[in-house]
């Protein structure tokens, strides 16, 4: 062979392969079956529940504004949110923190608002708090919001009594020292709150105990807040940080079922270090691949923690309950450190996706969670700016999921395709679907893979169905955002890369997005 033509033959195989490198990446395909002849747990709704603790503009000037502001309001809540969460359908709201809560005295926050004393918020850029929100003013929060209060009790720097005489205040429908008192603030029925927080990170900011302390304290605060009749509580303990799987191993030991509903896992995702977590909006594609490694830790968290629960408790009637979760990064440049004020892209969308996918496939044992923190803080679903909203990437995330709430699991195989960043590599596909009381099956897909689609074949098993529908949440960039300027950049659209061939159902998943089919 001339060299020439060698040379020329070598170079047009190299470029085919090169070439067929490029299809192959362009497009992965994945066969998929649902199980529809064993539809197991039922996805509880408090899964997708939220959380607001007393910490920078969250409540102030996030749920409570001014009483001269011209927002539309109900007393001093806003009522533009609150028609936003409940088009989500919240379930519940935990309050009043947090770190916050380990220094919150209830007595502090009832009666004249004027009369209130003041404390300093020691975990939060040392403001001034007012306590104008208090009890009744959150407990009419989530009245209007139609959801579960979850409220977080002192046990750092508060007593069994103070502890105890909250309960009786908020739950008791009789004749006591603390209804009247509530009846002299203007309520008279009992509020019947059931989600019941002792303590917060008592591992940390609610008092840095060993798990054996708390343990122990856990059984003497739990004893003296009582089920009042009608009104019994679903009392949840502080539980471990991360993957401190001995605190698990040693409340499951020392505390039975009969004395805790559930226990708190809290476990964050930040992209860098906690010295310097990374912005909020810029990061490049390997930042990214980071972030969602890290929020992929979630699945093995909820794994391992439930594991050592399931040797304690097999037949799984203490309930996982992350109580505190997302993505924390920096704060917006110019803005109060102690406040936490982060934007929210398409990523944080990818995060909130993925972890909801995991609790859901998880939801034998993850039973309730509460994404951090609902407004102006951490991974929001609201973002305000004086009289404006904006509804974020992560809040669009909550929207579409809501269907699974209280649906039946469906159980899934496939085999997920990678996303690959230099020599590391994590599944790019994760899936959940469920089956609710109509008989209509949701699937909720997400493809982390920035450059990638996805093509799926799924035969779904013990399913009769004709049609399928679906929206699409994604972005040219994963780095986009919704702003005061353009908060619609990223909203969920109609979705047509979903159709029906013979008994399959075929779906093109485009890169980073999260799609939701329904189909019936
Ligand atoms: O959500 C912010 C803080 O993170 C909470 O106050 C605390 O519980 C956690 O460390």
């Amino acid at each position: 062979m001339q060299p020439f033509k060698f040379i020329k033959q070598i170079a047009f195989i190299f470029i085919s392969m090169l070439s067929l490198t490029t299809i192959a990446t362009a497009q992965k395909s994945v066969s998929m079956v649902v199980d529809g002849f064993h539809p197991s747990t039922v996805i509880s709704k408090h899964i997708y529940g939220h959380f607001s603790e007393h910490l920078g503009r969250c409540i102030y000037d996030g749920f409570w504004v001014s009483d001269t502001s011209t927002i539309v309001k109900k007393d001093r809540i806003r009522l533009d949110i609150v028609a936003a969460l409940k088009k989500i359908q919240i379930p519940n709201l935990r309050w009043p923190g947090g770190c916050f809560a380990d220094e919150y005295h209830w007595r502090d926050g009832i009666g004249v608002r004027s009369q209130r004393p003041k404390m300093i918020n020691t975990n939060w850029g040392n403001v001034t708090e007012d306590n104008s929100f208090g009890t009744h003013e959150f407990l009419e929060l989530c009245s209007l919001l139609n959801c579960e209060p979850y409220i977080t009790a002192n046990v750092g720097s508060g007593t069994v009594e103070e502890m105890s005489k909250w309960v009786e205040y908020l739950n008791f429908d009789g004749l006591s020292p603390m209804t009247t008192i509530r009846k002299q603030n203007g309520r008279v029925e009992p509020w019947k709150v059931k989600f019941w927080g002792v303590g917060n990170e008592s591992w940390g900011c609610g008092g840095n105990m060993t798990p054996d302390y708390y343990a122990d304290q856990y059984k003497r605060y739990a004893t003296f807040a009582k089920n009042y009749p009608g009104a019994r509580l679903n009392k949840i303990a502080a539980g471990p940080n991360g993957s401190d799987y001995n605190w698990t191993e040693t409340m499951m030991k020392k505390v039975s079922a009969n004395q805790m509903w559930g226990i708190a896992l809290h476990h964050y995702t930040v992209p860098r270090t906690w010295q310097d977590k990374g912005s909020a909006t810029a990061f490049d594609e390997a930042e990214y691949f980071t972030t969602m490694q890290k929020c992929l830790e979630m699945e093995e968290l909820v794994t391992r923690h439930s594991t050592i629960m399931d040797r304690y408790d097999p037949a799984k009637r203490v309930a996982l309950v992350v109580d505190e979760w997302g993505i924390w990064t920096n704060v917006e440049p110019g803005t109060n450190p102690g406040f936490l004020y982060q934007q929210n892209s398409l990523r944080d969308a990818m995060v909130a996706a993925t972890t909801l996918n995991i609790f859901n496939n998880h939801s034998d044992r993850v039973r309730m969670a509460n994404l951090a923190q609902t407004i102006n803080v951490l991974q929001a679903l609201i973002l305000t700016q004086g009289a404006k909203m904006l509804l974020t990437p992560t809040y669009h995330v909550f929207d579409l999921f809501k269907v699974h709430q209280e649906a039946k699991l469906l159980p899934l195989q496939f085999s997920s395709p990678d996303f690959v960043s230099g020599k590391q590599k994590i599944p790019a596909l994760n899936v959940s679907a469920s089956k609710d009381s109509n008989g209509v099956v949701h699937m909720t897909l997400v493809n982390l893979d920035p450059s990638n689609k996805i093509s799926l074949r799924t035969t779904l098993n013990a399913i009769n169905w004709t049609k399928v529908e679906g929206q699409v949440l994604s972005s040219a960039k994963i780095t986009d955002v919704n702003t005061f300027e353009k908060p619609n950049l990223i909203k969920p659209v109609a979705f047509s890369g979903a159709k029906k061939e013979g008994a399959e159902l075929v779906v093109d998943l485009p890169a980073q997005s999260l799609v939701l089919l329904t189909i019936y």
